[in-house]
């Protein structure tokens, strides 16, 4: 005779955070606002940290030292115990590791929130060895992460699918190494201040706003140290205004939520690193933001037909440039966008009724709906 169980057992979250690139720290942050707030009621939570060479760790079950301070980067400790997560489609446990000891088994992860930022996490990298594991995870799948990524073929997409996108040129590395003369030539056309950028990095890391051609040698440089490939935009002057966007359950449409301005004011050229984790006070996070009705609905309508336009599933907020001149324009897509209690995506859903806890909540009900594979 089989009975109900008493207390089920509550799904088992793996929060996987840190990683390879340079939004190691960012990521832990996230990953901290995340263990703080998650209901453990429903949920049984699993850190898992990525070290920046690569190896994954079982991580403390502890926010304090996750957090961003002055003069203080988080990091996850590369030499705690390894964890595995089996390639297998018949075995979705977690296998740990430690010096000396026994190999000991976590049991099954029922599904990934992975809090990862940039290459090696938000890319479709991570994506694709969850599929390889057949585990469910939180978020967009292999191409949507890796497009959404890309600078360049974001662009591509959007485009494609009829949504603006300001003017920009690709200078490949290839192109660079070739004829840096020819390269820079393609250039011409597009009008300052130019925005040089790597086509895979975040948080504005490699970024130069470029005033005049004799700083563009200097700024495809920087950005190469991020990225070989490097994005090159037409500076567009106007407002940011991002938009968060859930997917719906079932066949219903995404959602989106009520937008929100980034007013970047101070010594910064532009929505810096600095002003992003540094200098708080120099930016302003406004949500609602205050723009007419007319202009706020359309950059939902792009936010959601961007988040379709890539195939994103789970989450993604779009960042628009609604210009002086009244266009609204595209400016990126992030699969896996700041997930602190603080940022931006979280606070534009509490705008518009859905708190921090209820947002993870969702984002993991969301994911354990799905089915693994070709969806
Ligand atoms: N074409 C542009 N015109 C005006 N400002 C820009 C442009 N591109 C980027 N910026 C500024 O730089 C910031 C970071 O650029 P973004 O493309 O969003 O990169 P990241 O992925 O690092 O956030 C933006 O938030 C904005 O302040
Ligand atoms: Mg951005």
């Amino acid at each position: 005779m089989s009975e109900q169980p008493q207390h089920p057992r509550r799904p088992r979250v793996a929060v996987v955070f840190g990683g390879r690139s340079s939004e190691h720290a960012v990521s832990c942050a996230t990953a901290g606002g995340v263990l703080r707030a998650i209901d453990r009621g429903k949920w049984d939570v699993v850190p898992i940290g990525i070290a920046k060479d690569g190896r994954w760790v079982l991580a403390a079950d502890d926010p304090e030292p996750l957090a961003i301070a002055p003069g203080h980067l988080p990091e996850v400790d590369p030499d705690a115990a390894a964890v595995l997560v089996p390639l297998s489609t018949r075995d979705r446990s977690l296998t740990v590791l430690e010096a000396g000891e026994p190999p000991r088994t976590l049991g099954d992860v029922d599904v990934v929130l992975p809090l990862l930022h940039g290459p090696f996490g938000e890319d479709g990298t991570l994506q694709g060895y969850l599929e390889l594991a057949d585990v469910r995870y939180v978020g967009s799948g292999v191409l949507a992460s890796a497009a959404g990524m890309d600078k360049h073929y974001m662009k591509v997409v959007f485009a494609a699918a009829g949504l603006p996108v300001g003017p920009y040129r690709v200078i490949t590395d290839r192109a660079w190494r070739a004829d840096r003369v020819a390269a820079l030539a393609t250039l011409e056309g597009l009008a300052y201040p130019l925005f040089v950028k790597p086509a895979r990095a975040g948080s504005s890391m490699g970024i130069t706003k470029v005033h005049d051609a004799s700083g563009l040698e200097a700024a495809v440089e920087a950005a190469r140290e991020h990225d070989p490939k490097v994005v090159v935009e037409e500076g567009i002057v106007g407002r940011e205004i991002e938009c968060a966007v859930l997917e719906g359950h079932g066949t219903d449409a995404p959602r989106t939520s009520m937008v929100g301005e980034i007013a970047v004011h101070g010594a910064h050229e532009f929505y810096d690193f600095e002003a992003k984790y540094l200098a708080e006070a120099d930016v302003d996070l406004r949500c609602p933001a205050d723009l007419p009705a007319e202009q706020a609905d359309e950059v939902r309508r792009l936010a959601a037909a961007s988040f379709e336009a890539l195939g994103c599933e789970g989450l993604a907020r779009v960042d628009c440039f609604v210009a002086d001149d009244g266009r609204v324009l595209v400016n990126e897509i992030n699969t896996m966008p700041g997930f602190t209690p603080f940022s931006m995506y979280p606070r534009m859903w509490a705008a518009s009724g859905l708190d921090y806890p209820s947002l993870i909540d969702e984002l993991l009900t969301l994911a354990l709906e799905r089915r693994t594979g070709l969806r």
